[in-house]
């Protein structure tokens, strides 16, 4: 164990950035009024693409201090870089991954969305990587691995949301079997990070946790409101992450409509034509823009994603004293001549339907909250503003996260039917690793072609029902909330496939 600084502890300890010296309600005022020309160039992280099957991967994950909004902030980062590289794959590549760790304390790499082992040394988050220490994992894509937009970061269980929110995060791409004509594919990482008015760190609060914390600043590829070009008529790609703890990112862009390739992993069998896009965290959406002539905002318009209680404070509260309005988050400049039309989107091939098929067991996930773990407040009693509420559980069942408790079991090659429930006020994306899910019911819309996610937000006091098929891999791994706060909470279940 290397000797720590108390600095280096209470970065990773705390929200994960370093304070930066200047206002910062400045900053993210700049940001909120979205005007001011942004000459922040468009940038992405490199990209690592496989070769012939194969693809050698070296992460080291560290603190690293990074320029953001043309300040020098510290941060956590992979290889230096925020978001970490892109990795470019194809069905059934073999990936080897080296992740060393100089973080001052355990973490370890999930793949998030990537249908691999949960085993061994593939997509484990049940181990642990010790300061200094690397690991080697594996990972074995089956050659029909659904293409789509997927990611890595941390999941060691009760830092997950301090190290994401520090930095940890990248991009994964699995190619299309087909390619898809566009002018240019770009990579768009959003993330969020709170930068502090004082030169110390701030922590995150009990009830900021408990809310899920939501940064002051919303990153496109590390970068405050970049700008992009292109010309009238390119048919541009977008393969968007939203990589935020807490946040819900609904991206609408002025004068243009998204065509929605999908969501997750797979591909609806044509595009979907749609206003804005929702994601709640952890869920990407890959798109395709057709650029219209001018200037237009790429914006994450507000979101209401409920509250702890009717007295607790609304969703962005986690901003006390900014009134919630739309976060501007990039400028598309589009002018020139016009291209020519790009020829249509190949028909995709038809996503599976578990509608058809028979269900082995149905179960259901309840999320909930519970109040304690600290002292209750007898009601005479004076509450203290930093105590007023006691500490809160999240709970799937009535019960936190418990590593030496498997919560669910489940026989290979089953398909199962889950509901799964929220009883509480708030949102929650719900996350099932290995295993994607196929919408069946959902409150508030009827669901025509399959639809597959491995994010699925219930709102509040409601049920969605999926179904699931546990087919090809064995062995233990999670389900949780993807607010990473929840999760480090305790929302987490976990799954074994046997
Ligand atoms: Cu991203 Cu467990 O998740
Ligand atoms: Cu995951
Ligand atoms: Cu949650």
């Amino acid at each position: 164990m290397p000797q720590l600084s108390r600095r280096q502890v209470v970065v990773l300890g705390g929200v994960g950035i370093a304070a930066i010296t200047t206002g910062v309600a400045g900053l993210v005022g700049q940001q909120r009024a979205g005007t001011g020309a942004s000459r922040t160039k468009w940038k992405e992280p490199p990209r690592m693409a496989s070769v012939d099957g194969r693809l050698d991967v070296e992460l080291t994950a560290g603190q690293h201090q990074a320029q953001l909004a043309g300040r020098d902030v510290s941060v956590l980062a992979y290889n230096g870089l925020l978001p970490g590289p892109t990795l470019v794959l194809q069905p059934g590549d073999h990936v080897r991954l080296r992740l060393d760790n100089q973080l001052p304390e355990p973490t370890n790499l999930h793949v998030h969305g990537l249908h691999v082992s949960p085993q061994d040394n593939s997509d484990n988050v049940l181990i642990s990587i010790e300061p200094t220490e690397a690991f080697d994992y594996e990972y074995q894509l089956p050659p029909d691995h659904p293409p789509g937009v997927y990611w890595y970061h941390p999941h060691h269980h009760g830092t997950v949301a301090d190290q994401l929110f520090g930095g940890l995060y990248g991009a994964i791409i699995v190619e299309d079997p087909q390619p898809i004509p566009v002018t240019r594919e770009r990579i768009v990482v959003i993330s969020d990070i709170t930068m502090t008015g004082e030169d110390d760190i701030a922590r995150v609060t009990p009830m900021e946790q408990m809310r899920g914390r939501e940064g002051n600043i919303v990153l496109v590829n590390g970068q405050v409101h970049p700008t992009l070009h292109a010309q009238p008529q390119d048919r541009e790609r977008w393969r968007i992450i939203n990589a935020c703890t807490s946040r819900y990112v609904k991206l609408a862009l002025d004068e243009h409509t998204w065509e929605l390739l999908g969501k997750d992993s797979g591909r609806y069998p044509k595009p979907r034509v749609m206003a804005d896009v929702l994601l709640p965290p952890g869920q990407r959406a890959d798109v395709l823009v057709t650029a219209q002539a001018g200037t237009a905002i790429l914006r994450a318009v507000t979101v209401d994603r409920g509250r702890l209680s009717p007295t607790m404070g609304g969703p962005n509260a986690s901003s006390p004293g900014l009134p919630p309005r739309d976060v501007p988050l990039a400028t598309f400049a589009v002018s020139g001549t016009a291209a020519h039309p790009m020829p249509p989107v190949p028909r995709q091939t038809p996503l599976r339907d578990l509608r058809a098929e028979p269900i082995t067991a149905k179960r259901e996930l309840v999320f909930g909250m519970q109040m304690g773990g600290m002292r209750r407040s007898a009601p005479s009693e004076h509450p203290q503003p930093q105590n007023r509420h006691p500490m809160m559980a999240f709970t799937i069942n009535g019960q936190v996260f418990d590593p030496q408790r498997i919560d669910t079991t489940v026989s290979v090659g089953s398909i199962e039917e889950w509901v799964l429930t929220n009883i509480t006020p708030m949102d929650h994306p719900v996350h099932v690793h290995v295993w994607p899910m196929q919408l069946i019911h959902t409150p508030d819309r009827s669901i025509q072609e399959p639809e597959w996610q491995d994010v699925v937000n219930i709102p509040p006091q409601s049920s969605i029902t999926v179904r699931v098929a546990f087919d090809t891999f064995v062995g233990q791994t999670v389900y949780h909330c993807h607010i990473l706060d929840h999760e480090d909470l305790g929302m987490m279940g976990l799954l074994e496939v046997r």
